[in-house]
């Protein structure tokens, strides 16, 4: 590997200091496995942040993407960009929705979601719509998204809060349904069907369900974020497959394009028509290369069986976390689905982060106290029984050595 990557990491005078970052830099990966610029070698429990869902350097994608440079990065939404139609086709056929627009990351695919359920409202005279949010929630970034977002250290500082949402608790129909009696001007239900940064906490099929018959009963979008729990991460293309509804708005992000940044909102019929010209767009979305990488990735995760491939090995990975902390005094819970994992302890754990890279196993904690496996879905059964073998121990010395008062906190991204 050719080294601008030989520079220490924290030698970074001129880049802004929004993330707290570990002191290593990685310069190269092939699968599940990356290489830092001293040589050290990581099992990638986190896949970019649920990114990277062929893992690193794949033998099909890559050839793909350098053909695709090769040929056309980026155009201008100008003109039509005919990977568009074939990633939005095969989007549709995945989810049984109709129409698809394209952004770059998770947060612009919620902004677009955002701005749909405003239309929607106004297009019906409604002119203060409301958007029905979850507790715990992460949206993103932005001053819309970070607002539907239900979390206080992500808002601390950029108030005012953009209005007219209604916050409830997840999981709570009867919350749902007092919004439905209380609040006339709602008109779209917004949220994760797992939430990533809130902790890996999972929507249950009969709450999924029932917010799609509320949504029916009142005229409202059912707007399920799946931008990280989405694109087969969980043994399903889609979450929220596993409660057998489906969504008016969906935006997807990180593992569409196994790195390449991009962003798309599918939607249903009721949603689908209510941009018209002029209504949106961005610069960068949809571009060929973003589409390419889209489009290899479904191609290969369906050549691949890699979707099946999460189901399994991630079922096998959660069954020997739980085998293997049974009883470890200081564990709350371990849960998830597919491979998106998190086990919760009962206090702060964000030095787990460093104490996992120095043992050689890269992971996120989430919610202070949840430690988040996410990895690459290409993950083999070997290297699931790696992860255990290696966090396992890890858990159980530090909670053993560390008082239960211990604060560390991490940034979600
Ligand atoms: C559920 C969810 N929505 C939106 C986002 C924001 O995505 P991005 O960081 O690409 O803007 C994230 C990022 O973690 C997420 O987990």
């Amino acid at each position: 590997m050719n080294a601008p990557d030989k520079l220490p990491a924290s030698t970074e005078p001129h880049v802004m200091k929004t993330y707290g970052r570990l002191a290593l830099a990685l310069s190269h990966g092939r699968g599940c496995w990356v290489w830092d610029t001293e040589g050290k070698k990581y099992l990638d429990g986190l896949g970019g942040i649920a990114v990277n869902t062929l893992g690193h350097a794949h033998p099909k994608l890559v050839p793909a993407l350098q053909d695709q440079i090769g040929k056309l990065i980026h155009s201008s939404n100008y003109y039509h960009v005919p990977l568009q139609e074939q990633l939005a086709a095969k989007l549709c056929e995945l989810s049984g929705l109709t129409n698809v627009f394209f952004c770059s990351t998770g947060l612009e695919a919620n902004e677009a979601a955002l701005k749909i359920a405003r239309k929607f409202g106004h297009d019906k005279g409604n002119t203060r719509p409301e958007i029905v949010v979850c507790e715990k929630a992460f949206h993103g970034r932005s001053i819309a998204t970070l607002s539907a977002t239900g979390n206080p250290k992500v808002q601390a500082g950029f108030g005012p809060l953009v209005e007219g949402f209604v916050r409830v608790p997840l999981n709570d129909v009867a919350a749902l349904e007092n919004v439905a009696k209380t609040h006339p001007n709602v008109t779209a239900v917004f949220m994760e069907v797992i939430q990533g940064e809130g902790g890996i906490n999972l929507a249950t099929i009969d709450y999924l369900r029932a917010a799609r018959r509320i949504c029916d009963e009142q005229g409202w979008l059912l707007m399920l974020d799946e931008v990280q729990c989405g694109m087969g991460r969980t043994g399903k293309w889609f979450a929220h497959q596993w409660a057998g509804i489906l969504p008016d708005v969906m935006p997807l992000a990180k593992g569409l394009g196994s790195g390449v940044p991009i962003g798309a909102v599918v939607c249903g019929p009721k949603a689908a028509n209510v941009f018209g010209p002029g209504n949106h767009g961005t610069t960068f979305g949809g571009n060929p290369l973003a589409m390419r990488a889209g489009v290899e990735t479904l191609r290969i995760m369906v050549e691949d069986h890699v979707m099946e491939n999460a189901a399994t090995v991630g079922a096998a990975l959660k069954a020997a976390l739980i085998r293997e902390l049974a009883g470890v005094k200081g564990v709350v819970d371990i849960r998830g689905q597919g491979l998106m994992l998190g086990i919760e302890l009962d206090r702060n754990c964000g030095e787990l982060l460093g104490r996992a890279a120095e043992a050689g196993l890269l992971l996120s904690i989430t919610a202070d106290r949840v430690v988040r496996l996410v990895p690459p879905l290409i993950l083999t059964a070997d290297e699931a029984a790696q992860i255990v073998a290696i966090l396992c121990p890890l858990i159980k010395d530090f909670l053993a050595t560390t008082p239960a008062t211990t604060s560390a906190t991490t940034a979600a991204p």
